[in-house]
């Protein structure tokens, strides 16, 4: 159930707002829009919002001073960027502020759906976390392991990819415990280590199979009906987006674009790219890797 979740749209384009509402409106989420920053503000002054998506170009107030106000008065609401090319500054600006993640204009529905569901769920866990502490998951060499590398770079400017890297090879993927453990180690929010972590698509939140699938629901492979070949796959391998087959052999992913655009529809498995993917093709391909 999602209609708990309140949602607040901030762009200066209604088109975008009113596609971004129809998506998410079917998925059963509580969606409101502003057409600027100071709208925004008004409204989340007034309301409660548990995420706001905003554009970062915006005329009057961009999407950055916003995110800042954002953080500074309502430290609880997560916010995802929706962003066409943002430079490299501003998009490290948005990070350094703890977004959850981004949409790539022009979105997909598929990829609005995907990632508003994983923010939710990632606020979601904050509050649980809140409520009640889980006690540690993974065994005490790995903890002491993850401490040394943190320990290590603790001094050192713009640690937090090579740390999360050093990480992700001990434990094999980078869930909300680790996560923690790494912000709390650098000095930095859990918001901005996970928006770090979520921005990169080296980096996985879940554990991987052997084989690990990645599909791409960009606009380019959508069109192509990119979503029949995932059906099959989840269909073949009886399993879910983000979830590992009983044997371990395989994991999917789902991901914006993985720059093969010409080949569209793409999957990737482990480093080989596969384009022009139908559902007959990819069964014969996942039998090679069986
Ligand atoms: S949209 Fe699929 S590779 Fe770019």
């Amino acid at each position: 159930m999602v209609d708990d979740i309140k949602i607040l749209v901030v762009d200066d384009e209604r088109v975008v707002i009113r596609s971004v509402e129809m998506v998410l409106k079917a998925e059963g989420y509580n969606i409101e829009g502003a057409s600027s920053g100071k709208d925004a503000i008004l409204k989340i002054e007034q309301h409660d919002y548990n995420l706001v998506l905003t554009d970062l170009n915006m005329p009057e107030m961009d999407g950055i001073t916003l995110i800042r106000w954002l953080r500074q008065k309502k430290p609880e609401v997560g916010i995802v960027i929706l962003t066409g090319y943002p430079s490299q500054e501003t998009i490290k600006e948005a990070l350094e502020l703890g977004i959850i993640d981004y949409v790539p204009k022009p979105f997909t529905p598929a990829v609005l759906v995907d990632v508003t569901q994983r923010a939710v769920d990632w606020l979601r866990k904050q509050v649980s976390a809140e409520e009640e502490p889980k006690k540690e998951e993974f065994p005490p060499s790995m903890i002491e392991e993850i401490d040394r590398v943190i320990k290590q770079y603790r001094s050192r400017p713009g640690s937090s990819i090579p740390v999360l890297q050093r990480c992700q090879q001990i434990v094999g993927y980078l869930p909300p415990e680790v996560q923690k453990r790494v912000a709390k180690g650098l000095n930095l929010s859990p918001a901005e280590i996970h928006s770090i972590v979520s921005f990169y698509s080296f980096f996985t939140m879940k554990p991987r199979g052997d084989h690990n699938i990645r599909v791409c629901l960009g606009t380019a492979c959508y069109v192509k009906r990119v979503e029949e070949t995932l059906n099959k796959i989840k269909a073949d391998l009886k399993i879910d987006v983000g979830d590992v087959t009983e044997d371990k052999k395989f994991s999917i992913e789902v991901v914006r674009c993985l720059g093969a655009c010409g080949l569209a529809p793409v999957i990737v498995i482990d480093e080989e790219t596969y384009g022009a993917m139908t559902p007959k093709k990819v069964t014969k391909i996942l039998e090679e890797y069986a």
